[in-house]
């Protein structure tokens, strides 16, 4: 069965599946993406993605490519013809194509529109969830507006590619102040000493992660002790756990950080309270 992609109003064949070379995205990363997970047939948190996407586009005034309506039957559609049941979508918005120019295009340009789907490896998640992860810290070199999800990513895969080369699945910016921000492409939380759990508020200088907030929500319901509070980097490294969410990962034990164990150096118990709970408080929209 081949691979299907979504692209600008046709369902085309993954490996066939392109944008034009003055496409905005490709030349000046002048887009917005989303990632959503997929789980026993249903859509996760979609109500708060597409509210995330439409901040984002709003914020860079890039016009929506369709209606809601419109776009939850597309998301549907790619995971059907892809036969996702347990997996991710990628759904992208760039501001179109025009000759190259680095002010915006007329008014009437369509929008560039991109979907597509994967599943995921169950069994790798588990492993992971099971040993937890290694991650290193890097200085945060990003942009100030890193709650904007654009497809401008290139400190993230240069924080990304270094963790690999040293043998780590993750890389942590930390700020100049020597505050913990969040991974190259998930948010970080810590539970402290006396069993709190913390994690960088998200107004200013990290995205508003997504499976953040719904962790929020998990968090209050299971009665935990909360605190939306910057953390040190030297906190991080006296937390009991460090662990990480985003759509792909839910939330993984961090069990090293540049080589030193966190805690006993095993993923920890909230971390998994946590996930375990995750799905049963998720918002979930049957595919
Ligand atoms: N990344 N912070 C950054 C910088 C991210 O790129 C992401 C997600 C998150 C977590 O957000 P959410 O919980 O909404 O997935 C935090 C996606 C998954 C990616 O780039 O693949």
């Amino acid at each position: 069965m081949p691979r299907i992609a979504y692209v600008n109003g046709a369902y085309v064949r993954h490996s066939e599946a392109t944008v034009h070379v003055e496409d905005r995205g490709y030349q000046f990363a002048d887009g917005v993406y989303e990632v959503c997970e997929v789980r026993h047939g249903f859509i996760v948190d979609l109500g708060r993605h597409l509210d995330r996407l439409d901040r984002s586009l709003n914020e860079l005034r890039i016009a929506s490519p369709m209606s809601r309506a419109a776009l939850v039957q597309v998301l549907r559609e790619v995971l059907r013809r892809n036969r996702v049941r347990n997996g991710l979508f990628y759904l992208q918005v760039t501001r179109g194509v025009a000759r190259r120019d680095h002010v915006f295009p007329a008014k009437d340009t369509p929008p560039s529109i991109v979907v597509t789907a994967k599943r995921t490896d169950a069994a790798a998640i588990a492993r992971k969830n099971a040993e937890g992860i290694s991650a290193i810290t890097v200085p945060e070199n990003r942009w100030d507006r890193v709650d904007i999800k654009t497809v401008g990513l290139l400190p993230n895969v240069l924080a990304r590619q270094r963790a690999k080369e040293q043998g780590a699945q993750e890389a942590i910016f930390v700020d100049a102040d020597g505050t913990v921000k969040e991974g190259a492409a998930t948010n970080v939380w810590i539970v402290d000493g006396d069993g709190i759990l913390r994690t960088r508020p998200s107004e200013h200088g990290i995205l508003r992660g997504i499976t953040r907030t719904t962790l929020l929500d998990v968090a209050r319901i299971l009665g935990l002790k909360l605190e939306e509070r910057a953390f040190s980097v030297e906190e991080m490294f006296a937390a009991r756990e460090v662990f990480i969410t985003a759509a792909t990962s839910i939330c993984f034990p961090v069990v090293t950080i540049d080589g030193t164990s966190i805690g006993n150096g095993r993923p920890g118990n909230i971390a998994r309270n946590i996930r375990d709970a995750f799905f049963a408080v998720a918002e979930k929209t049957l595919i």
